[in-house]
């Protein structure tokens, strides 16, 4: 990563590799070096051919994640050719023909009308109630959880990624959405086996997931109940538009993945990040109103998501005084803008108590605009609840290995433990 730095402060034939492992286990230093040297920087990704740009700084990403002028599919580029793009995606994945359309055609990738159309649709059924009612089964969900580890003998050291970051979002979202208990532990595996990002795999999993959620949706035909899948059944709006079984489909694959994995490492870097911090750990137990402040600033300090999808220039223009030319693909780094000093006085530094005002938040690490995530609610519930019950119970909470020592898995775009071994008393 070293090359000439021109006057104007752009990096002359600088491409990042976003895979390269030593960006990968320290994105925080990474990026905010490449932020403070110029405004983008090209960035390559296996499987892709177009040039990316990469957005570090707070302001550009929030321009890139809001601007109309930015589309997350490509098709709506004028005069583009996707089909290359999205045939070389597919490929490197190798995502059957078959699949690809549940890959390829979820929230995620469309825009404009067609977005606002499923955005509205799933989120008549997804709405801030149900996510609110669900609140004391989260609660519940938890303390089952934490009633497992207590019975473990003292002194053991327990992972805490496999016995409760993990299991605690998986069950919320399954049965929110209504994917019955012995399918779980399924989930889970392909849900990991999707993120290893491994081509082979990749196809195979997809198609059983698929076959997986075609079948439940037919079982909730014939016998609806109260969950979210019956819901999307149902959803329709005033034109009695509704969603497609392909869209159902692909609207149930992203829930149920976008839904457990990412609010499993925000539990898992939120508790490391208290344990190496206990002057914060103790702060909150001390004053537990803090919750929601603490769950904000943990997003912002150690949230798992660092990457947003790619977005494509539908015309030239310019980020940070740098030119984008039409059809480039521009990629948001979250967690160059959650550093940002130009945002966040002393980035580097945890504070809890940092957020002026727990309802508004200003990082970005569940993206902005559009796209905004449609889970963070449910992801901010589930970490207040996760944290604040483990240090109720656990008072004594340590980790059981030097902080230096805890083992990432190193994805690109992504920030998470491969392992959170503690011990509990
Ligand atoms: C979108 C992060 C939890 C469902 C996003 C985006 C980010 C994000 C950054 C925007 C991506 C982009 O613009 O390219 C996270 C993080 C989570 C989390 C860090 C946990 C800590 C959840 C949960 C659900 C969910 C629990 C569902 C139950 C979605 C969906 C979208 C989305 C459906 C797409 C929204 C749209 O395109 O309109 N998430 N998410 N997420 N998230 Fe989450």
């Amino acid at each position: 990563m070293t090359s000439p730095v021109e006057s104007s402060g752009a990096v002359a034939g600088e491409v990042v590799d976003l895979m390269d492992p030593a960006l990968m286990s320290d994105p925080f230093g990474g990026f905010s070096r490449l932020r403070e040297r110029a405004a983008m920087v090209r960035g390559s990704f296996p499987g892709v051919d177009t040039p990316i740009w990469l957005v570090t700084r707070y302001d550009d990403v929030k321009l890139v994640l809001s601007d109309r002028r930015f589309v997350n599919d490509p098709a709506n580029v004028p005069g583009m050719d996707v089909r290359n793009i999205r045939e070389k995606a597919i490929q490197a994945r190798g995502i059957p023909p078959e699949c690809a359309r549940y890959l390829m055609d979820g929230i995620l990738d469309v825009d404009g009308a067609d977005h606002i159309r499923l955005r509205r649709l799933v989120s008549r059924t997804f709405t801030a109630r149900r996510v609110s009612e669900l609140r004391p089964r989260v609660e519940d969900i938890t303390e089952a959880l934490l009633d497992g580890l207590a019975a473990t003998p003292a002194n053991d050291v327990v992972d805490l990624i496999d016995r409760f970051a993990y299991p605690l979002p998986i069950t919320v979202i399954c049965e929110l959405v209504g994917i019955p208990e012995e399918s779980r532990p399924q989930w889970r595996e392909w849900g990991k086996a999707l993120v290893s990002l491994e081509p082979g795999h990749f196809g195979d999993v997809i198609v059983a997931m698929v076959a997986h959620i075609r079948e439940l949706i037919e079982r909730r035909r014939a016998e609806p109940s109260g969950d979210l899948l019956t819901g999307l059944i149902r959803a329709h709006d005033e034109d009695g538009d509704h969603l497609s079984d392909t869209e159902m489909i692909t609207m149930v694959l992203t829930l149920v993945l976008a839904g457990h994995e990412t609010t499993a490492h925000l539990i898992g870097n939120g508790v490391a990040a208290l344990l190496t911090h206990p002057e914060q750990l103790a702060l909150l137990r001390d004053e537990p109103g803090l919750m929601p402040r603490a769950v904000h600033e943990l997003m912002r300090w150690c949230g798992p998501v660092h990457a947003t999808r790619m977005r494509y220039a539908t015309e030239d223009l310019e980020i940070g005084g740098m030119p984008v030319r039409r059809g480039e693909a521009v990629m948001a780094m979250l967690v160059g803008a959650n550093y940002d000093p130009r945002e966040f006085d002393e980035p580097d530094r945890l504070d809890i108590t940092r957020e002026p005002d727990e309802r508004r938040e200003n990082h970005v690490g569940f993206g902005h605009g559009l796209h905004y995530c449609l889970g963070a609610a449910l992801a901010r519930q589930e970490g207040e609840v996760a944290i604040a019950a483990l240090s109720r119970r656990f008072p004594d909470l340590a980790l059981a290995v030097d902080p230096k020592d805890l083992q990432r898995q190193l994805l690109p775009g992504s920030w998470r433990l491969a392992r959170l071994p503690v011990r509990l008393s």
